[in-house]
C-alpha cells in the first residue's frame, strides 16, 4: 500500500497497513535507547524489549501494564517529553523521545508503596473519601498526604505545555460526519459519500480501529467476512475517495449541534457542525473481575492482537485463555496463529485466582472440578493470561447526545439496549449508532451502509445546494459557519484551506 495514500501521511498510526520495517527509529526510556519501527506504539516498542510494569494503582500501588492496547483501561500513562499521564499504548513512537513512569518511592518497578495492599483487607471501600470526615482541617491535610502517595502525573514541563497549547481552531461544515474508522464507520462514510454527501471521518487513534484486530466475523450481504480483510479494503477505499476527509483526533461531545475535536497530531481544535452524524464508536471488552486480572501480563484479547497483528510484536510465549465470553476460541487459535503457545483455555468460573506479585505468572484454578469439566491441573504456569470477556458498546457520544437534547437518563437507563433509538430520537434521524456501538455483539456492515445513504439523503433533501457540490467537507466550512461565541482568551480561528491529512 502507498503509505501517501493513508490517513496518517504514512506514519504507521492509521493502521492502514502493518508495521513498517523500513524505517528504524529509536527513543529513551529512563536512560535506555528503545528501539522502535514506524508505525509501533511507545507501549508496544517496551513490550517488545522486556518492559511489563509501566504504572501503579494510585491507591495500593499494583502494579499496571499494557492491557487494552486500545487508551481504554488507563494502566500504560508514562510522561513522554514533559507530558504526564501520556496514553502509551495508542502514541506512535516519532522517534527521539524522552520517556519515563511517573508513580512509585523509588521507582515505578521497585515501589515501597506497594506496602500499602498489604492493609488491604484491614481497609474498607472508598475509606479515603470519609477519613476525618467531622474535621475539615484534617480532613483537608489527609486528602494531600494520600494525593502525593497516589503519584500520578505532575504537571507538564513549560515546554510540553506550551506546545499542546491550543494555537489554532479549524471549522467544518460537512454533510455527515462519522465518528469512529473502524469497519461500520469506514462503510457509512463510503456508502455516505458515493450517494454524493460530502463527508468527515474523525478517529481518535487508528483509523480501522478495533476493526483490525476482532476476531469476530462481520456480515458484508449474506458472507462473513474477517473484519481485518474488509477493514483493509475499506480503508484503501476511503483513503482514495474525492468526498471524504479523515481526521486523527478525539471527539469529545455533542452540543448543540456542534462536535468538538481534538486533534491528535497538531495543537488544534477542530469546531465541526455537521448536517447529519453517524456514531461508529465500536465497542470495549470488559476484563473478568477475576483476584489478579490488574498484574502486569493480564491482557485483553483486543490489546494482545494488537501488539501481535499492528505491532509486529510477539505478547508472549506462553499464554493461558480465560474462557468468559464464546469467542474464546478464535482469539486463543488467533494467538496461536501468531507463534503464542496456548497452554489451556479454561473457562472463567473455574479460575480461582490469576497469580503472580509483580507480574502475572499464570493461574491458579478452583480445587473441584465440575462434572463434565475438563481435568486440568490446579495450577497453571504462563507469561500471558489472556482474559476474554464481554464486549460494551462504547456509548459516551450516544449518550451524551442523549442527554444534551431531548431524552433523559431514565430513558436510557431503563433499557440499556435502546440507546441506539434514544439517539435517534433525540436527534431527529440525523444522528444514528451503528456497528457494535449499537451493543450488539454481531452486526452487518449492510446496516452501515444503508445509514450512510439514509443521512446522505436527508443532507441533500436540506441543503440542495450543498449537496450539488463535491468539494472536500473542510475546504468550504467557514463561510456557512455562524460565527463561533468568542472568549477573551479565545485563540484565533483559521479554516482549512485544504484536505486534512493529519
Ligand atoms: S489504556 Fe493503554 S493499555 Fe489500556
Amino acid at each position: 500500500m502507498d503509505p501517501r495514500g493513508l490517513a496518517c501521511g504514512g506514519h504507521g498510526s492509521c493502521g492502514g497497513d502493518r508495521v513498517s520495517t523500513e524505517r528504524e527509529l529509536s527513543f529513551t526510556f529512563e536512560g535506555r535507547r528503545i528501539p522502535a519501527r514506524s508505525g509501533q506504539s511507545i507501549a508496544g516498542a517496551l513490550h517488545a524489549t522486556g518492559t511489563r510494569t509501566l504504572s501503579r494503582g494510585i491507591k495500593y500501588h499494583r502494579p499496571r501494564g499494557y492491557t487494552c492496547g486500545f487508551g481504554a483501561c488507563g494502566d500504560c500513562p508514562l510522561r513522554v517529553d514533559g507530558m504526564p499521564s501520556t496514553v502509551s499504548c495508542t502514541t506512535p513512537v516519532r522517534g527521539g523521545e524522552r520517556v519515563r513512569r511517573e508513580t512509585g518511592l523509588p521507582s515505578t518497578r521497585f515501589d515501597l508503596l506497594r506496602t500499602a495492599d498489604l492493609m488491604r483487607p484491614f481497609l474498607r471501600a472508598g475509606f479515603q473519601f470519609t477519613l476525618f470526615a467531622r474535621q475539615p482541617r484534617l480532613s483537608r491535610l489527609a486528602g494531600a498526604v494520600l494525593a502525593v502517595l497516589a503519584g500520578g502525573g505532575r504537571a507538564p514541563d513549560a515546554a510540553a505545555a506550551a506546545a499542546a497549547k491550543i494555537a489554532r481552531v479549524e471549522r467544518h461544515e460537512p454533510e455527515v460526519l462519522v465518528i469512529g474508522g473502524g469497519a461500520s464507520g469506514l462503510t457509512a462514510a463510503l456508502a455516505a459519500a458515493d450517494a454524493g454527501a460530502s463527508v468527515l471521518l474523525v478517529d481518535q487513534e487508528l483509523i480501522g480501529g478495533r476493526s483490525r484486530v476482532r476476531t469476530e466475523a462481520v456480515r458484508v450481504g449474506s458472507a462473513a467476512s474477517r473484519p481485518a480483510d474488509v477493514v483493509r479494503e475499506l480503508l484503501r477505499r476511503a483513503s482514495a475517495h474525492a468526498r471524504i476527509t479523515m481526521l486523527r483526533g478525539t471527539a469529545i461531545g455533542l452540543i448543540d449541534g456542534l462536535v468538538p475535536v481534538i486533534d491528535a497530531d497538531r495543537p488544534v481544535r477542530h469546531e465541526v457542525r455537521p448536517f447529519s452524524i453517524a456514531l461508529a464508536t465500536g465497542s470495549y471488552e470488559t476484563p473478568l473481575l477475576i483476584p489478579g486480572h490488574d498484574l502486569p501480563g493480564v491482557m485483553l484479547p483486543d490489546g494482545a492482537l494488537r501488539l501481535a497483528e499492528v505491532e509486529g510484536v510477539r505478547p508472549a510465549r506462553r499464554a493461558v485463555v480465560i474462557d468468559g465470553d464464546p469467542r474464546a476460541g478464535d482469539v486463543a487459535a488467533a494467538l496461536g496463529a501468531h507463534g503464542v503457545r496456548i497452554v489451556a483455555t479454561v473457562p472463567a468460573e473455574r479460575v480461582e485466582r490469576i497469580t503472580g506479585w509483580s507480574r502475572a505468572t499464570g493461574v491458579r484454578l478452583r480445587g473441584a472440578a465440575g462434572p463434565g469439566d475438563a481435568v486440568l491441573p490446579r495450577r497453571i504456569r504462563a507469561e500471558l493470561v489472556c482474559a476474554v470477556g464481554p464486549r460494551r458498546a462504547a456509548e459516551e457520544l450516544s449518550l451524551h447526545a442523549v442527554y444534551g437534547d431531548s431524552g433523559s437518563h431514565d430513558e436510557i437507563r431503563s433499557d440499556a439496549e435502546a440507546a441506539p433509538d434514544a439517539v435517534s430520537r433525540a436527534g431527529g434521524e440525523r444522528i444514528v449508532v451503528v456497528g457494535s456501538a449499537r451493543g450488539e455483539a454481531a452486526y452487518s456492515l449492510d446496516e452501515a451502509s444503508a445509514a450512510g445513504v439514509r443521512l446522505a439523503a436527508l443532507s441533500r433533501g436540506a441543503r440542495p445546494a450543498r449537496a450539488s457540490r463535491s468539494a472536500p467537507a473542510s475546504s468550504r466550512a467557514e463561510a456557512e459557519v455562524p460565527p463561533a461565541p468568542s472568549r477573551p482568551d479565545a485563540p484565533a480561528a483559521a479554516s482549512t484551506g485544504s484536505r486534512i491529512r493529519s
